[in-house]
């Protein structure tokens, strides 16, 4: 039988790119973050602190003493067992891959076919439109209100036929919730399965993780890049029902979480002390640089519930954009995202880069 999606294959004798690969890749634009020169990065979500010297020891140290030529676990167990103990939940509940984004890619991989559909936000997070889109899946997505608020009825009906309904909360680049009773009236209605991506929920303290009980189909996705401090290693994870855990590992490849990075999060997870202090300051530094910053004539800094907000000055976003980026400041212009015309995305930072971030503003406007 013909297939649908044989792309030029009858016709492999022209040799070209096109026919070689899918449609929808060769339609995507290369993902690029526009990086010029900076001395203060606030564009992409990371914590502002690394981490001391000393815990860095510990993890060369053990990696030192470990084999470098021998695979690691197949499964990183221990690591399974550490955030277990951390969530309340067990082991077996939880998958680990590099970063989130290969969480969610298998996540992609194992539910979807063509032309399936895949309920999101918009905006939010692009990786969900650039997945689904390889996966030659649809993007039903439920618009959020002009203060990004989601709509729960509008969410609920696109999401009842969605094979994945795969929600942000806190929300990028929006900074704000998918309410709790919102993420359980559509995982009770939707067919398929629904993903919370809670990669910011350490800066909101809210987790959909109680619903985990009473809702089969829910999938919570976290990672180690944010509140961690770890991006610069890969590392994610989800947690979900243990029979849907079994299915979702398949989606992984056999030793996809490195070494370096499983004892990164090993150690990192034998002091969360450190990770709760820096987590209550940069919420109180967001609530403060956020008010302060409303109080700058023409600025407008929208609540989140993140450790980035959106913000929009007098000026187009690529001016600010550019403003800052000439005065050392790098931030998010995220103007090409549905809603967010005027708007740039800025992480906050410690805080004296948020105080220069107040000052370059106050030179601008
Ligand atoms: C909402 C959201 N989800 C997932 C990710 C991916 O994070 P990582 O792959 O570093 O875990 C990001 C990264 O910016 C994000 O903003």
């Amino acid at each position: 039988m013909p297939c649908p999606y044989n792309y030029g294959w009858n016709n492999m004798s022209e040799t070209t790119i096109e026919n070689r690969i899918k449609p929808e890749v060769l339609a995507q634009p290369v993902y690029r973050v526009k990086t010029p020169a900076h001395r203060i990065k606030l564009n992409q979500n990371e914590c502002p602190w690394d981490w001391p010297q000393a815990l860095k020891a510990e993890v060369t140290d053990r990696l030192a003493e470990t084999a470098w030529n021998r695979y690691p676990s197949l499964i990183p167990e221990r690591l399974k067992v550490q955030l277990a103990d951390r969530l309340a939940v067990s082991a077996d509940q939880i998958i680990i891959g590099k970063g989130s984004n290969e969480v969610l890619q298998a996540l992609f991989r194992i539910t979807l076919q063509p032309l399936d559909v895949v309920c999101t936000l918009s905006p939010t997070f692009a990786v969900y439109r650039l997945l689904a889109e390889q996966h030659q899946a649809r993007l039903a997505a439920s618009p959020l209100s002009a203060d990004f608020q989601v709509n729960p009825d509008d969410l609920s009906d696109r999401s009842a036929e969605a094979r994945l309904t795969i929600l942000c909360s806190p929300n990028s680049p929006t900074g704000t919730l998918v309410p709790i009773e919102t993420i359980e009236q559509v995982a009770t209605n939707a067919r398929g399965l629904v993903v919370v991506d809670e990669a910011y929920a350490d800066f909101s303290r809210v987790t959909a993780l109680p619903l985990l009980e009473r809702c089969p189909d829910l999938i919570i996705t976290r990672t180690f890049s944010k509140a961690f401090a770890l991006a610069g290693f890969r590392l994610g994870y989800a947690v979900m029902g243990r029979e849907l855990a079994q299915e979702v590992q398949k989606g992984l490849l056999p030793f996809n979480v490195d070494l370096a990075s499983q004892v990164a999060a090993e150690v990192l997870l034998d002091h969360t002390d450190l990770v709760e202090e820096r987590i209550t300051s940069l919420i109180r530094e967001r609530d403060q640089l956020i008010a302060r910053l409303n109080r700058l004539p023409g600025v407008t800094a929208w609540p989140s519930q993140a450790n980035f907000f959106l913000l929009s000055t007098l000026l187009s976003a690529r001016e600010t954009f550019e403003g800052l980026a000439e005065q050392g400041i790098l931030v998010r212009d995220v103007s090409g995202y549905p809603g967010c015309a005027s708007v740039v995305r800025v992480t906050v930072g410690t805080p004296e880069e948020n105080e220069a971030l107040v000052q370059a503003l106050e030179r601008m406007v």
